[in-house]
């Protein structure tokens, strides 16, 4: 067992606590199933919600790359699903205008903000994300 203090200098303890650190950090990325393929429409947003996490995973086609987002403005805490538009590959925040290219997340107005992008799977017709 590696539970008192002293026992940190024991290597055997230093790598039991790095396998652990490692195995945190695998459990904080996880991949959960949104929406059917077919749920998805080219060129629209359309918002999933997902138990266990505030903001729904919003979804769309843009320039045929299927695009997971989190549905929420870097800007301030308000959902995209209410104020978001997309036109062609711009995502605009209707409340204050911000714009993020939705194919990299970067901001138009204002570069230290970013969308963030989630890596998504697709298998058979289910659309899996990995929220990270
Ligand atoms: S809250 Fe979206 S641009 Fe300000």
């Amino acid at each position: 067992m590696c539970s008192s203090p002293g026992e940190t200098k024991n290597a055997r303890c230093q790598t039991a606590r790095a396998g652990w650190s490692s195995a945190k950090l695998v459990l904080m990325a996880f991949r959960v199933r949104v929406c059917r393929l077919a749920d998805i429409v080219a060129g629209e947003l359309r918002a999933f919600a997902v138990t266990g996490v505030t903001w729904p995973v919003i979804l769309s086609f843009v320039e045929h790359e299927l695009v997971a987002v989190p549905g929420v403005c870097p800007h301030e805490d308000v959902g995209l699903a209410d104020y978001g538009e997309l036109e062609g590959t711009t995502l605009r925040c209707r409340v204050h205008g911000f714009e993020f290219d939705v194919l990299t997340g970067r901001c138009e107005h204002d570069p230290r903000l970013s969308l963030r992008r989630y890596p998504v799977t697709v298998i058979g017709d289910e659309v899996w994300v990995d929220l990270l």
